[in-house]
């Protein structure tokens, strides 16, 4: 396996382990990290000897808290859709893995984070897990993918409330919505992933790679990616981005009325 800056990436027994390695920034997603997933997880499936994948992160605390916010300073519309469709694209890739990818949440999935664990085709998440889409509160939408998956996996309804609330929810809140498969203790977590990865892989490889096709074409049209790019930039060219992410840089509540 390759060396990355933002990634720990170890193969063993055919389960290749890919951490975002930034705990002092709860290992928030900036462009290089979501370039370097992408990479990983296009290296694991080329690897005859990996069969399956686990994406995490490292430390106690969290999964990943969002795309890097510093990295949105600034931007134009044009800059910001560009930024979007290059995480649009790694998560996307994830989805289309042949081989299974499971997210092992072990903390924080907000933002760009909880996007990246609703990509993966499972996702198993520590009893302090707590997921959202805070992008609100910037004055920005989810545009990784966020718009769709959320609605996917909770409806519109669930979804909304949390797009527009920012509100978090918490690891057994998320399993009673269908959003984890398992909820277990953090010191388990890994294991869990292992232990459903061990039964997975007794399975056809083939088999697994066509259910995985098949389940992605259930949406293939894919229209409401575009519109999520073209939203996430018109909120580029508003006022009210710049005091969303001043007010978090500041550690302030942003106004915007
Ligand atoms: N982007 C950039 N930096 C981030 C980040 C993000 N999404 N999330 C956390 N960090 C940084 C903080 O700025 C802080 O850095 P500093 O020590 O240099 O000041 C460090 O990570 C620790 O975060 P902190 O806010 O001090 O931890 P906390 O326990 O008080 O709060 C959260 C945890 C997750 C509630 C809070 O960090 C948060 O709200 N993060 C942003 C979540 C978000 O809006 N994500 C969507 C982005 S689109």
């Amino acid at each position: 396996m390759s060396t990355y800056q933002n990634l720990k990436v170890i193969a063993e027994n055919g389960i290749c382990t890919i951490t975002i390695n930034r705990p002092d920034k709860l290992n928030a997603l900036n462009r290089e990290t979501v370039k370097e997933i992408g990479e990983a997880v296009k290296e694991a499936n080329k690897d005859a000897n990996v069969l399956s994948i686990i994406i995490t992160g490292e430390g106690p605390k969290a999964f990943a808290a969002g795309a890097d916010i510093k990295e949105f300073t600034g931007l134009t519309k044009e800059q910001g859709m560009a930024m979007a469709k290059a995480g649009q694209d790694v998560f996307q890739s994830i989805e289309d893995s042949p081989k299974p990818v499971i997210a092992a949440v072990n903390g924080f999935a907000l933002g760009g984070g909880c996007e990246l664990a609703m990509a993966c085709h499972l996702r198993i998440a520590s009893d302090n897990a707590r997921f959202g889409q805070p992008e609100v509160n910037l004055g920005l939408i989810p545009g990784y993918g966020g718009t769709q998956r959320l609605i996917r996996y909770l409806g519109r309804s669930k979804g909304l409330e949390l797009m527009m609330t920012a509100e978090m929810i918490t690891a057994q809140q998320a399993f009673e919505m269908g959003l984890v498969n398992y909820v277990v203790p953090q010191e388990n977590l890994l294991a869990k992933c292992v232990e459903i990865l061990n039964v997975i892989k007794t399975k056809s490889p083939f088999a697994i790679g066509a259910a995985i096709r098949a389940a992605n074409a259930y949406d293939e049209t894919r229209k409401g990616f575009e519109a999520e790019l073209t939203e996430f930039g018109k909120c580029f060219a508003s006022e009210e981005i710049k005091e969303g992410i001043n007010a978090f840089l500041e550690k302030r509540k942003p106004q915007f009325n």
